[in-house]
């Protein structure tokens, strides 16, 4: 693959620079025709990259839910307000990160109830706003998950309800112009039918199951397959900054367009590549 995101060299990098910091600088430890796997902190990419060249972020973050990623490389327990200022710190790199035209498209859920309730989406709003990002649009996914619905707060008693939405949202943001016409040769995929399906913003599907794939909190393939079809052409550079297990890379390759993901966990690097070496690429299909 021709330079996606071109590495800096060794003397290029600043790990002394001022700015938090909760992980190595990301290094390349896999690249097949389609895709690259990092290894490191995603809020770290700068210090790896030179060139701004993400046209399109899908991506899942951690929601400091006290999920267990590893604790000795990402602890996801961190207070609320400590943890937006992380949110800040990568939402600011992807910025720098992303081409111009360059979209984001995040996944969170629309409340938090850990340590009492949060509007953690309108959070992320508001911090993606401020850092650069223009706001786009949102889109629920409804994941009709309802089996965790077990906390009622008063049962039967208007005392103190609790209401779930058995939803997620991906906010969908861009840098610079949304816009981005077709020239030099760009071509998308989408068809008539999955445009006039997705363009309505209630997408419908189940999510991953863990055990399955593997990993604490996956999403299914389906939800970047329709953003990948959706929000770029063939050929384009896809980023996930928290990769997982790899669905967006496996997407992005079966879809033709070059993909890079950075992970902090090693365990899930390796999950990641052998997802990878599991599917079927289709940049050769695209030619
Ligand atoms: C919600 S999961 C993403 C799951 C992914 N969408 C999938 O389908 O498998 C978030 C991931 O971010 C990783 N992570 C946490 N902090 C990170 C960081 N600073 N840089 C890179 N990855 C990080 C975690 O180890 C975890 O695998």
């Amino acid at each position: 693959m021709s330079a996606v995101l071109t590495p800096l060299p060794p003397d290029g990098l600043d790990p002394s620079a001022d700015r938090p910091q909760t992980g190595d600088i990301p290094e390349v430890i896999h690249k097949d025709a389609c895709a690259w796997v990092m290894r490191g902190d995603s809020a770290r990419l700068l210090e790896a990259v030179e060139t701004p060249a993400a046209n399109l972020i899908i991506t899942s973050p951690p929601y400091a839910l006290g999920v267990d990623y590893g604790q000795t490389v990402y602890a996801d327990d961190q207070p609320y307000t400590s943890y937006l200022e992380w949110v800040r710190t990568w939402a600011t790199t992807l910025y720098r990160v992303a081409a111009a035209g360059g979209r984001a498209c995040i996944n969170i859920p629309l409340d938090s109830n850990k340590g009492g309730k949060r509007a953690i989406y309108a959070d992320y709003l508001r911090i993606f706003q401020e850092v650069g990002w223009t706001y786009q649009t949102s889109i629920v996914w409804n994941e009709q998950n309802i089996s965790r619905r077990t906390a009622w707060g008063s049962w039967l008693s208007p005392s103190a309800p609790f209401v779930t939405a058995p939803v997620e949202m991906i906010a969908v943001f861009y840098k610079g112009s949304f816009r981005r016409p077709a020239r030099d040769g760009r071509r998308g995929d989408i068809t008539r039918d999955e445009f006039l399906a997705w363009t309505l913003g209630m997408w419908t599907f189940a999510g991953a199951n863990p055990r399955r794939v593997g990993h604490p909190a996956p999403f299914p393939e389906e939800l970047p397959r329709r953003l990948i079809k959706l929000y770029s052409y063939l050929d384009d550079v896809v980023l996930d900054p928290f990769v997982g297990s790899g669905t967006t890379l496996v997407a992005a390759s079966r879809l033709g367009r070059r993909s890079v993901g950075v992970e902090i966990n090693p365990t899930f690097c390796d999950l990641t590549i052998r997802n990878l070496r599991g599917s079927s690429s289709g940049l050769a299909a695209a030619g």
